[in-house]
This record gives C-alpha cells, sequence and structure tokens, in this order.
C-alpha cells in the first residue's frame, strides 16, 4: 500500500500531567477526504499539530506524505496546507495583502500570479483591496482556504474549517474541498458538523486522546451495532421521559415530531417498545441509524482502561 499520504502510529502527546492523545494510530490515503470527529479537547487540534510537524510526539511514528514527522517537520511544513483553527490572517491587512505575505512566507517565485489566480478563484477581483477583517466569516474562511492552498500542498490539514459559518457558505466551502479532491488534492477535515461528516469518505472518531473508531461512514454505523426506532405520534416529551425509563433504549433524541430510539441489544429493545406499540396513536418504524447517533454511542461508551 504505497498510497497512504499518511500513516502514524502510537502518537501520544502530554501536556504536564495531562495525557492529550493518547497512542492514536491513523492511515489517510490519497484522494481521501478523511473527517476527524470527537468532543471539544478530546485531541483533534493536537494531532493535527503532530502531522504536520508542529508538535513533536512523545511517543510514536511515522510518515507524512513520506517524511517522517519526528524528523523531517520542516519538509512537511512546506507541502502541506494547515488551516487553523482560528482566523489567522491580519485583519488590517487587506485581501491581497494577506494573500501576498503568505506567497511570501512560502519562498514562492512565481507568488503575484498565484495570489491573481488564488483572488480570480475566489471571485474577489473587485474586492482585493478591502480589509481581510470586513470579511463575513464566510468569506474569512475562504480566504483561509485559498490562502493554504497557495503553494499547491498535496495535502490539506483543516482543522475546523466552517465553525461559526451558515449553511450555505458551508456548502460553498465543501463544493471547493470537493473540487480539490478531484484534483488529487488529499484533505483531512476535523468537525463537529454531522452533515459534513457524511461527506467524508473515512472517518476517525476521537475521545479523550483515544481513537475510537476508523473507517467509512458505513463502516462505523455497521460496526456500532446500534438498532433504531423511529416513533411519531402525540405528545413525544411524554414518551421520551417513558422510553428514557428502558435500559435497553441507550439513545432517546426528539427530533421535531419524531423520537429516535435506538440500542445496541435489539431483542431486547424491541420487546421493552412492544408495550408502546399496543397503543395505536403511535407510529413505530425501524429507522436508519445515522452517524451521530453513533458518535453519541462512542462517547458514552468511554475510552478503553
Ligand atoms: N499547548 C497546550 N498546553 C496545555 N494543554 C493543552 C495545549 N494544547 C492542548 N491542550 C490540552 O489538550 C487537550 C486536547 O486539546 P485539543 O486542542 O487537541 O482538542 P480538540 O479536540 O482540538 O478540541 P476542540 O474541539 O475544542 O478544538 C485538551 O485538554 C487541551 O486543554
Ligand atoms: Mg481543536
Amino acid at each position: 500500500m504505497n498510497d497512504a499520504i499518511i500513516r502514524v502510529r502510537d502518537l501520544s502527546k502530554h501536556f504536564g500531567d495531562k495525557i492529550a492523545v493518547n497512542k492514536i494510530s491513523l492511515t489517510v490515503n490519497q484522494k481521501d477526504i478523511f473527517g476527524f470527529l470527537g468532543p471539544n479537547g478530546s485531541g483533534k487540534t493536537t494531532t493535527i499539530r503532530m502531522l504536520c510537524g508542529l508538535l513533536t510526539p512523545d511517543h510514536g511514528e511515522g510518515t507524512c506524505l513520506g517524511y517522517d514527522i519526528r524528523s523531517q517537520s520542516s519538509l512537511i511544513k512546506r507541502e502541506v496546507g494547515y488551516m487553523t483553527q482560528r482566523f489567522s490572517f491580519y485583519e488590517d491587512l487587506t485581501i491581497r495583502e494577506n494573500l501576498s505575505f503568505v506567497a511570501r512566507i512560502y519562498g514562492m517565485r512565481d507568488a503575484r500570479s498565484a495570489v491573481d489566480h488564488a483572488i480570480g478563484g475566489l471571485g474577489l477581483g473587485d474586492r482585493q483591496h478591502q480589509l481581510a477583517g470586513a470579511l463575513s466569516g464566510g468569506w474569512k474562511q475562504r480566504l483561509a482556504l485559498a490562502a493554504c492552498m497557495l503553494h499547491r500542498p498535496r495535502l490539506l490539514l483543516l482543522d475546523e474549517p466552517t465553525a461559526g459559518v451558515d449553511p450555505q457558505a458551508r456548502r460553498d466551502f465543501w463544493d471547493e474541498i470537493h473540487g480539490l479532491a478531484a484534483q488529487g488534492v488529499t484533505v483531512l477535515v476535523s468537525t463537529h458538523y454531522m452533515d459534513e461528516a457524511e461527506r467524508c469518505n473515512r472517518l476517525a472518531y476521537i475521545s479523550k486522546g483515544h481513537l475510537l473508531a476508523q473507517g467509512s461512514p458505513e463502516e462505523l454505523v455497521g460496526a456500532a451495532g446500534l438498532h433504531t426506532w423511529v416513533v411519531e405520534g402525540p405528545d413525544m416529551p411524554e414518551l421520551a421521559h417513558q422510553v428514557r425509563a428502558i435500559p435497553a433504549a441507550q439513545h432517546v433524541v426528539l427530533f421535531g415530531n419524531s423520537l429516535h430510539v435506538s440500542g445496541t441489544d435489539g431483542d431486547a429493545l424491541e420487546e421493552a417498545l412492544s408495550r408502546f406499540r399496543r397503543n395505536p396513536t403511535y407510529t413505530f418504524q425501524r429507522g436508519q441509524t445515522s452517524l451521530e447517533d453513533v458518535f453519541i454511542h462512542l462517547m458514552h461508551q468511554g475510552v478503553p482502561s
């Protein structure tokens, strides 16, 4: 398997006596759009920083773009596009000035044409002399993406690139990601949004520094082994209250007028729900287990001891 763009084993990182990342192994293949999910503080940013050579792991080893993450970090940094979790451009410089600055950091010879190309690609020709600080949240993110693509990296590491951005702007952003992937760019992206997770071809879920699951969305849903029922009818909050008392109903979530109930013991769940099913005011249907159900399930399962 030569097409692994990232292959790391047992990466760990401590801050003081706190373990931020605990023996994480990841493989990201060429052209993957690899989604990295997990609760706040679970170690996503720390992992991304180790992958691109900004942080040295305490333990573990591996390669990124074929370079050793410990000894060849300067080569990795040159070939990776890294979009940090917070907007890291100069708000009091214009769009063009910011991009030119980035191009100079990378020592690009054809900086001017790369910046022209980026501004054209963004459709920001008219606004290139506007201050970056005056852009809306969605445009700031697109500027940041254009900036980290300036030096034409083969790998993009995007850390929550669409946090706080409206749904249309997030869609536009993801269309760009898919466009880049189609051109052969590999993308690792952290996100808290389930609709974004569904747009990835591979996913990893991390909790408290431990990698709890890795695979395609379908594999993750299958591996969780959850059985899901969707209930509709009157007074869902009251039904939810009663269903939550059932041990086999591990996850009970209200969605508008319907209730999603899931658990790993399908027979016990069906049996326990049968007394509610006798009430004709409710309709019960087997439902599709969603990625959100799977991630919440993984989070509640806790980390291996
Ligand atoms: N430079 C640092 N010094 C001390 N502790 C740190 C440092 N960076 C991260 N941590 C701690 O390591 C843990 C993992 O943090 P990290 O930022 O990697 O999580 P995250 O998954 O990116 O969270 P979020 O979703 O909120 O961005 C947290 O407990 C955090 O407080
Ligand atoms: Mg983070």
